[in-house]
């Protein structure tokens, strides 16, 4: 088709369905940007588009909450009551470290968002935190690659899920970091899709004479995008049948975690989760639950007062387990839901989206001024046959670097990574100097390469001098 048929399609499909000022500054456009608007416009999907707008954009469709629902079950984080299961514990741990000796497991970071809140220039991923030699969120999860690839003696391929508005830049922050010392062949860094973006009246909006607006689909496009990207086939040439999945922003993460891996591989389930137990009953993390016999995660927001406040006899939270966003998904489970097709359900954001107006201007609003549409990853869950859940400890593994000041800030975050190191080396027996308050009267920071789990630093604890108060230690 000519550039002239095409754009007198375009043209007609976008009258259509009311979205036709899309093409109002294609004149100004030279070819190789009318060819990429022509491009975009064939990239809607406006079998969805209607609908979405319905429901999401110019109306909020309330979440349905299902009628029935209680709180879902869990793997306690450690020590078990049970004699039976503490030897399944240990079972499962053997499990976990032969699945990754044997090179069946992958590690995946979802590093596609666009980090707002943090207002980081670059992908979040390059924001500096470690706390004494202020390594960078990558780095950290690099460095604790190739030490677990050397720990359990085989390849830990690392597949990085990016958007089209930070792929370019990951790329070379990797490149330029010689892949934190990774081999190149074992990083897969991709991309995933994009959703419009929509102005409250339900008209998308142009970021640039010829470019749509548009934003990442949310981790749960992560999903769609392992399968699209060809990273699952690559997975299943490789052998790998699990995906330890986490975010960018969580430095605490264990990234493959043996007993996590273990016990999902035992109990043969398609998705698993991490939980942590909520500080309060409102906190702003998703609530596990069981709706018709599956794990589903209700939003905070979507959990009514009386349920968020329901408590059991012994005084603990009835909907006491938070979603963190630590997964072991199967890769078959994976190319399961894209083999037989599957849809997330929506969420919509109120944002202010920077965009261009009718004469091509320039407008970076002060107040919210249309709709972001994204996807969420715990969403697959109840879409699995089989799903577990092990909780863990906050001060272990949960420390995300979220807002510039304040809560889940990189204040915190530090602070965390700080006492969690001094927990592991007090549970290795070494004095750590403390403040009147409890808190460590030292600042301290462990190299991947030197421990990545408490066990770690027990094993190399006749290594580590003594701790003064004030000092600054780095241990590598
Ligand atoms: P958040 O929900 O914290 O969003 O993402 P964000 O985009 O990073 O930050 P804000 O909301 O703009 O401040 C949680 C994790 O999911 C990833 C993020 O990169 C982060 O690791 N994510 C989020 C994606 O990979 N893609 C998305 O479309 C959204």
């Amino acid at each position: 088709m000519s550039r002239s048929e095409r754009y007198k399609a375009a043209k007609e499909l976008l009258g259509r369905y009311g979205q036709g000022h899309l093409l109002d500054l294609y004149d100004r456009l030279g070819d190789d940007e009318q060819d990429g608007l022509l491009d975009a416009v064939d990239r809607l999907d406006f079998s969805r588009i209607p609908g979405w707008v319905q429901d999401y954009v110019t109306n909020s469709k309330p979440a349905a909450l299902p009628e029935e629902f209680g709180p879902a079950d869990y793997y306690p984080a450690t020590s078990p009551d049970s004699e039976q299961m503490r030897a399944k514990y240990d079972q499962a741990r053997k499990l976990g470290a032969e699945l990754l000796a044997g090179g069946k497991v992958a590690a995946f970071v979802v590093a596609g968002g666009q980090g707002t809140r943090l207002g980081f220039d670059g992908p979040k991923g390059n924001f500096p935190i470690s706390p004494v030699r202020n390594k960078t969120l990558f780095q950290i999860f690099g460095e604790t690659i190739l030490a677990a690839g050397r720990k359990y003696g085989a390849d830990l391929p690392w597949y990085v899920m990016t958007s089209p508005l930070n792929y370019v830049a990951t790329v070379e922050i990797f490149k330029s970091n010689d892949y934190y010392g990774l081999d190149e062949s074992n990083v897969f860094i991709f991309q995933q899709g994009t959703l419009p973006n929509f102005a409250f009246d339900g008209k998308i909006l142009m970021a640039s004479a010829g470019t749509i607006a548009a934003s990442p689909d949310g981790h749960g496009g992560s999903l769609k995008a392992l399968y699209d990207s060809g990273a699952t086939a690559d997975m299943k040439s490789r052998g790998i049948e699990y995906i330890s999945y986490f975010q960018v922003d969580n430095p605490l993460v264990s990234v493959v975690d043996e007993l996590f891996i273990g016990l999902s591989a035992m109990d043969e389930a398609e998705m698993s989760s991490r939980a942590l137990i909520k500080a309060h009953s409102k906190e702003k993390v998703g609530n596990f639950c069981l709706v018709d016999g599956r794990v589903t995660v209700i939003e905070y927001s979507d959990l009514p007062d009386e349920q968020a406040e329901k408590r059991s006899p012994d005084g603990s939270l009835v909907f006491e387990l938070g979603s963190i966003a630590i997964h072991v998904i199967s890769r078959a489970f994976v190319e399961k839901l894209n083999a037989d097709g599957f849809a997330l359900p929506i969420h919509r954001a109120v944002k202010k989206i920077a965009h261009v107006d009718a004469d091509g201007t320039a407008v970076k609003p002060e107040e919210p001024n249309g709709v972001k549409l994204e996807t969420f990853v715990f969403d697959a869950l109840p879409l699995a046959d089989k799903s577990i859940i092990l909780q863990t400890i906050r001060s272990e593994e949960f420390a995300p670097v979220k807002n510039a000041t304040g809560d889940d800030s990189p204040e915190v975050t530090r602070r965390m990574m700080v006492d969690r190191s001094a927990a592991w080396l007090k549970a290795a027996g070494i004095e750590v100097p403390t403040k009147a308050d409890g808190s460590p009267d030292c600042v301290i920071e462990i190299a991947p390469g030197f421990a990545i789990c408490a066990g770690d630093v027990k094993a190399k604890a006749d290594q580590i001098a003594p701790i003064k108060s004030g000092e600054t230690v780095y241990l590598e």
